[in-house]
């Protein structure tokens, strides 16, 4: 099988697999970070393609905050899926590597990627957490976790650890100011930093109205 067979094949799995999913880590969000990150890709050098692009479609396949916060459960489908269509073990690691570590933990938490191919799925899929298509996939995940819209007497915490990060109930709005407003100040790529200024700039006019309209009163 070719490269870009290997490419297809896992496009369509995820396809199927993510069609009716409804908390926003469906097979669109998955179809736009690997668009994202090829895109991403055109301004950055010595890229090796077939590792993004793997990476990029597969990196909420098992998402730990659908696995009970179980952080390998990711990676363990990845190989899983990889292993069966006999993609070389140096590529099926880096691809671990990425998922492992692509995920938000916390307000104060670094993120740790050190691979170009890391970076710019980071970035293709933190971009995704934001603007428009953020504010709507925000809304979805808290309604598939049943949790309330808003609370005025719940505040926002910055979190120090993963765990706290992980094991954290807020409500929906509270989510902005725990990481997605932060995102535009922790891209990697140039690209990144660029498309993240509009989207941060959507979602901060949302919260003002959102925050406006609350009380019911004119
Ligand atoms: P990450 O790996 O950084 O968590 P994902 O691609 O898994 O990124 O998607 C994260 C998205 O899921 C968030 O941007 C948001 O839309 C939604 N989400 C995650 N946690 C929460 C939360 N506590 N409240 C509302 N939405 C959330
Ligand atoms: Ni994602």
């Amino acid at each position: 099988m070719t490269n870009s067979e290997i490419v297809e094949k896992t496009r369509a799995h995820l396809e199927v697999k993510f069609n009716t999913e409804s908390s926003g880590h469906d097979y669109w969000h998955m179809y736009r970070v690997w668009q994202l990150a090829k895109q991403i890709a055109k301004s950055e050098k010595d890229v090796d393609m077939f590792t993004l692009e793997l990476t990029a479609l597969l990196h909420d396949v098992a998402d730990w905050k659908f696995h009970d916060g179980d952080e390998e459960a990711g990676p363990r489908a990845a190989r899983k899926w990889l292993e069966s269509l006999n993609v070389d073990n140096a590529v099926i690691e880096h691809v671990e590597d990425v998922i492992r570590n692509v995920s938000f933990k916390g307000a104060n938490v670094e993120t740790k990627l050190t691979t170009i191919e890391g970076r710019i799925v980071h970035d293709a899929d933190k971009l995704d957490a934001i603007g428009a298509i953020g504010i709507g996939r925000t809304f979805a995940y808290g309604g598939a976790k049943g949790r309330p819209m808003h609370d005025p007497n719940i505040s926002a915490i910055q979190h120090d650890s993963f765990e706290a990060y992980k094991n954290s109930n807020s409500p929906t709005i509270n989510h902005f100011y725990e990481k997605l407003l932060l995102l535009k100040d922790r891209m990697f790529t140039k690209t990144g930093k660029q498309l993240a200024q509009h989207r941060h700039k959507v979602m901060e006019e949302f919260l003002e109205e959102f925050l406006s309209e609350w009380d019911g009163r004119c």
